[in-house]
């Protein structure tokens, strides 16, 4: 069935090489997100496992059959996409109907199979008009309805919501998630919405330059990011990164003195860390709380949104500037570069909070929530074990 197996996967466009040795594997019926920066190549995946572009080198299988030389119709795929490419002179029910006429289906049985997706997706009462009388959201929804008719064994979607409001997309995001669920078909999906991968995964793949970063449920990425750049892809506001020293290691423990004076405990592999060893620390904005003794933390202005807050500082005594190369680049983020004496720390506060620009705080990471990272390879230093911190 929809189980996919990638091996050894390489592409190259001419000379360029944009995905490097690709080892994936999906299991039937599994939701899966691709997550990555722009042109980190998730389209060049989906459209590879679609049958729409070949593969330089390496294996592709689908429900356990090697389907490399196969053309898309064979592969029993059906592909969503961010534009919904539908036919603009024909009315939505024989934009329906069209794939499944040309494999020659019988009438009865594209009748039975429309009327089924329209009642999933709720376009019934478009069926008689043309594309250009629906609303995005709609126009999404017979695209999706398109790909259900044919009962592949995998949907692919490419990123196919972020041509919609954010109402509507909330709406098409439970909406494909509800069909997941009731059809329960393997689904692979390219976002670059954090709340989606979050939210509809059973899975999530970072991508990172053609490489695959990490694989693995979205709480497992959150909690226990593998390196750096996964770390700073997932989750937003961004997790803040603090540059510190070890100051003592022992078994799974370290203390870790921060460039603004302040000492740290942090769960670390044993032996990964020693006395000396410059580190760094993430944590994440909605990981800090506020203490008696930690770091002093100098609010500049603040964001409330009436049921959360998100204050934007930075940590006094702070004279080691944080790497802005060492983090990943997302578009969605402001710039956080600066050229002032101290990194911008976003520390998130659940309920209205309006501190004076300029005033002082004390705060702590949680228990168990600190993410230390070797400055030169970039990998977490406590990887496995724990379930909270990294
Ligand atoms: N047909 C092509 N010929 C040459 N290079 C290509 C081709 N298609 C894609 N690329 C390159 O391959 C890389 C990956 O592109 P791809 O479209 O897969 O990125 P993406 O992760 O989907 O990005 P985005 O988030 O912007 O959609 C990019 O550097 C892109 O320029
Ligand atoms: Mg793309």
């Amino acid at each position: 069935m929809g189980a996919l197996k990638l091996t050894a996967l390489n592409k190259s466009f001419g000379a360029v090489a944009v995905l490097h040795d690709i080892q994936l594997e999906i299991a039937d019926g599994e939701f899966v997100v691709f997550v990555g920066p722009s042109g980190c190549g998730k389209s060049t995946l989906l459209r590879i496992i679609a049958g729409l572009e070949d593969i330089t080198s390496g294996g592709i299988e689908i429900g356990g059959r090697d389907v490399a030389a196969l053309s898309p119709a064979e592969r029993k795929i059906a592909m969503v996409f961010q534009s919904y490419a539908l036919y603009p002179h024909m009315s939505v029910r024989k934009n329906l109907a069209f794939g499944l006429e040309n494999l020659r289906f019988k009438k009865a049985e594209i009748d039975k199979r429309i009327a089924e997706a329209a009642r999933m997706l709720a376009i019934e009462p478009y069926l008689d008009r043309k594309p250009r009388q629906l609303s995005g959201g709609q126009r999404q929804r017979v695209a999706i309805g398109r790909a259900i008719v044919r009962e592949p064994e995998i949907f692919l979607f490419d990123e196919p919501l972020s041509n919609l409001d954010a109402a509507l997309r909330v709406q098409t995001r439970a909406e494909i998630t509800r069909l997941h669920r009731n059809i329960k078909t393997t689904m692979i999906y390219v976002t670059h919405d954090q709340v989606e991968a979050m939210t509809m995964a059973d899975k999530i793949v970072v991508l990172r330059a053609g490489r695959i970063e990490q694989v693995g449920t979205p709480l497992e990425l959150f909690d226990r990011p593998r390196n750096l750049f996964v770390a700073g892809f997932l989750g937003s506001p961004r997790m803040n990164i603090l540059t510190g020293r070890v100051e003592e290691a022992r078994g799974g423990e370290a203390l870790i003195r921060v460039a603004s004076g302040a000492v740290l405990a942090a769960k670390v592999d044993p032996g990964s860390v020693a006395a000396g060893q410059p580190v760094l620390i993430g944590i994440r904005p909605a990981h800090f709380v506020l203490a008696q003794a930690g770091l002093p933390f100098i609010v500049d202005y603040y964001e409330s949104l009436g049921t959360e807050t998100y204050l934007y500082g930075h940590l006094e005594h702070f004279q080691e500037k944080r790497e802005p190369a060492l983090l990943a680049e997302r578009p969605q983020d402001k710039d956080t570069s600066h050229s002032g004496k101290s990194a911008q720390i976003i520390i998130h506060r659940p309920g209205h909070f309006a501190p004076e620009p300029g005033s002082r705080l004390t705060v702590m990471p949680e228990a168990g929530r600190v993410h230390v990272f070797d400055p030169a390879s970039e990998l977490c230093l406590s990887s496995g074990g724990t379930v909270h911190g990294c």
